[in-house]
This record gives structure tokens, C-alpha cells and sequence, in this order.
């Protein structure tokens, strides 16, 4: 049996490898992508997303556009520094041939989790605001969901974006307090395990070396921002942030979990922390008070997630 999943994306560079990864999984149902701006504006993550499942052969899969901005605050801005011009490394893919459908991402994540009630699992590896604009509109939402596999966050260690903040929880805090504040069971898969997941060049090479389409899209994409996580880390490889997500979709064995509330810091210089309460809830500030517990990914093995990645893409 598979899993319908659905992704909702930036694309994005690492959503392109999380998104191919998926796409190979016999054990995974891609129901749609839901695209929000992030790592580029939201013309072209979505532009990107209908490209990335044309190269893959897989245009039967809808996309839904989805936010352009931030539900309280302004879009900081496209990452394309980390990403690249086009939001896939400098070169451009081919405008896809296929358009969005006419349902919005929210409205998209709403109808099919009511098609399927309790089976969907959701999957965002960008900014959480299409999650935060379903919760708004449908307050049934999260009964009707699966799970949440989140890619985002910082529990116990600094952020990229900011010295406190993950990118895309940055991008939304608001957003993403309201997300980790309701009733469905969320996972965060956040930099306190993505920082672990390096792709180091040998697997690049053979990522990159398969002969698909997919592979000559990730050739270029890939050494673009192998070219920013060396110069800004300087580590030998790549970070698999959103290719993560599916890996714990996979294989949660691999992942070392706590159980805990998190708030989304929304003021200030340390705008878009996730802080975890960590101590018994009886002895919760406030804040975290009548706040559902977040399954938090505090380790990982990452050799065997960078197998499965590498089986996924390779074969
Ligand atoms: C996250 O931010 C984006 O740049 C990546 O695509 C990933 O989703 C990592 O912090
Ligand atoms: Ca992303």
C-alpha cells in the first residue's frame, strides 16, 4: 500500500532532490505539490514545480499555486544567493507546458484530505504559510490529516538564516506558531538533523551522473549551491534539508525523536526561533500552555538516510 503524500514546496534546490526522491518511492503516493514563494516568488517555485514534474514525466500530478507572501508580515525576499536566479541554480529550465490547477494550495490540501479522511500526509519543506491559510479557513483540517513531516526549525542548535532562526520558519513565524500549535501530529525535521545530512561529491557525482533529465537538472542546480553551502559552512558537500522529510516518511527509524510543545518566537532580533519547552508540562510557562507536543528530530543516522536519498535517485 502506498502513502499519499502531499508536498508543499519552494523550489528550490533541495526541494527539487526531495520532490525527484519522492516521485521514485514505489511506497509513496505524490497526491500534488502545493507551492508558497520562499526561495523565489511565488511565479517561480510554481513555474519551477510544473517544471520539475514535466522533466520527471509526471505532469498527471497536479500543482496548486499557493502564497505569494507571509500571512502577517513581508516576504523577506527571494534566497538566491542559496538557490540560484531561477530558484534552480543560474541556468533556467524550460517553461513547463502544463498550468496550475484553479484551486489554491489551501483549498487543494483541504479537498483532498476530505476525499481521504486520516490518510494524507502533509509534507512542507517551505515556508508553512499555505498549512497556517488552511488551518485559518478550515478549522477541521487537522482531524482529517495524517501527519505533518515539517521541514524546518531549530530546537537545541543556531539557525541559518539568522544566529536563531531556520529559513523557512523565518520566512512565516506566525505562520509556524500556528502550525506547531494545532491538533494534528506534526513531526519537525529541522537543522538539528538536516546540518548532519551531508551529500558529499562522490554521491553528487553519481546523483548527477545517471543520464535522466533529472540528473542533468540536479547537475547544474546542485554545484550552484554546493558552491554557497562550502563557502558559508565549509564543509565538503551539501546539506539534504528538505530531502529529510522523506526520508522520515520513509523510515522514521532512522530519526531520534522528543516529544515536546514549541512556540515560534514572532518578535525581535530572535524572530523565527522554535523553542521547545523540554521540562513536564505541569512545569510549562504560559506560552507553551494547552500546546500540542511536536515530535522534535534531535538525531539521525545519517549514513543510512544518504543510502536511501542515493537509492531513490540512483537506483
Ligand atoms: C530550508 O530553506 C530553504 O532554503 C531550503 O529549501 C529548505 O527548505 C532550509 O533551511
Ligand atoms: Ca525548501
Amino acid at each position: 500500500m502506498t502513502r499519499p503524500i502531499i508536498i508543499d514546496t519552494d523550489p528550490g534546490i533541495d526541494d527539487a532532490v526531495a520532490i525527484f526522491m519522492a516521485l521514485a518511492s514505489p511506497d509513496l503516493e505524490v497526491l500534488g505539490l502545493t507551492t508558497v514563494y520562499g526561495n523565489a516568488k511565488i511565479e517561480v517555485t510554481t513555474s519551477n514545480a510544473l517544471a520539475l514534474l514535466e522533466i520527471a514525466g509526471r505532469s498527471d500530478i497536479p500543482v496548486a499555486r499557493g502564497a505569494s507572501r507571509p500571512i502577517a508580515s513581508d516576504y523577506l525576499g527571494p534566497a538566491d544567493f542559496v538557490h540560484g536566479e531561477h530558484g534552480l541554480g543560474q541556468r533556467k529550465v524550460a517553461d513547463p507546458k502544463t498550468s496550475p490547477i484553479k484551486d489554491d494550495a489551501a483549498e487543494f490540501i483541504y479537498t483532498s484530505a476530505l476525499a481521504s479522511p486520516g490518510k494524507v500526509t502533509l509534507v512542507p519543506i517551505g515556508p508553512l504559510t499555505n498549512l497556517a491559510t488552511a488551518l485559518q479557513r478550515h478549522p477541521d483540517l487537522p482531524e482529517l490529516i495524517d501527519e505533518v513531516v515539517i521541514m524546518g526549525g531549530n530546537a537545541l542548535v543556531p539557525g541559518n538564516a539568522t544566529p536563531t532562526a531556520e529559513a523557512n520558519i523565518n520566512n512565516d513565524p506566525e505562520a509556524a506558531d500556528l502550525v506547531f500549535g494545532a491538533d494534528w501530529a506534526v513531526t519537525m525535521v529541522g537543522l538539528d538533523v538536516t546540518h548532519d545530512i551531508i551529500m558529499d561529491h562522490a554521491c553528487m557525482g553519481r546523483v548527477t551522473g545517471t543520464g535522466t533529465a533529472q540528473a542533468q537538472l540536479l547537475d547544474g542546480a546542485l554545484s550552484f549551491y554546493r558552491e554557497f553551502v562550502e563557502q558559508v559552512a565549509g564543509i565538503e558537500g551539501i546539506f539534504m534539508h528538505d530531502p529529510a522529510t522523506i526520508a522520515y516518511v520513509l523510515n522514521p527509524e532512522l530519526f531520534t525523536t522528543v516529544a515536546s510543545p514549541v512556540r515560534v518566537e514572532t518578535e525581535s532580533f530572535s524572530r523565527g526561533k522554535t523553542w521547545p519547552l523540554l521540562r513536564p508540562t505541569d512545569m510549562a510557562p504560559e506560552a507553551w500552555q494547552g500546546r500540542p507536543n511536536i515530535n522534535i528530530c534531535t538525531e539521525v543516522n545519517a549514513v543510512e538516510v544518504m543510502n536511501l536519498i542515493e537509492e531513490l535517485l540512483v537506483g
